[in-house]
């Protein structure tokens, strides 16, 4: 099993609803450990350069805009196969398919509000992370 880190974003939905903790319990809850953490509120150039990967697609003006209306917790999580657990924990990118239990079954309610990022890879874990975070801002117990 290989110890991984992921990026993490509490959507402004969920900053919203004032749930930061009980979704910070759900990651905690199952193994995976907080190891970096801020609140942000993007700008639009940050929001556009988070997204990049989707900046021809039909959502990404609405995306960028939801992105930058409120706070967000942007968080590194590490356990073993973190960027999949992670990935089972959030639940299906729209909340209508998302399993029951899951983050996004509990908490978001449209596909373009979805409570919650999380990275798709460890390639795109690493860049990711080192978008918002220096190397001395992670504090891993393995540093
Ligand atoms: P994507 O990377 O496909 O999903 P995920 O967040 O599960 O990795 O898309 C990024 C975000 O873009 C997604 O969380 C919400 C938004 N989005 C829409 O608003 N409409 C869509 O049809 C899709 C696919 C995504
Ligand atoms: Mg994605």
């Amino acid at each position: 099993m290989a110890l991984e880190r992921t990026l993490s974003i509490i959507k402004p939905d969920a900053v919203g609803k004032n749930v930061i903790g009980a979704i910070y319990n759900r990651f905690e809850s199952t193994g995976l450990r907080i190891v970096a953490a801020k609140m942000m509120h993007l700008s639009k150039e940050q929001a556009e350069g988070f997204y990049a990967e989707h900046k021809e697609r039909p959502f990404f003006g609405a995306l960028v805009e939801f992105m930058t209306s409120g706070p967000i917790m942007v968080s590194v999580l590490e356990g073993e196969n973190a960027v999949l657990r992670h990935r089972e924990i959030m639940g299906a990118t729209n909340p209508s398919e998302a399993l029951a239990g899951t983050l996004r079954a509990d908490y978001a309610e449209t596909i373009d509000e979805n409570a919650v990022h999380g990275s798709d890879a460890v390639e795109s874990a690493a860049r990711e992370i080192a978008y918002f975070f220096s190397d001395e801002e992670i504090c891993s117990r393995t540093r």
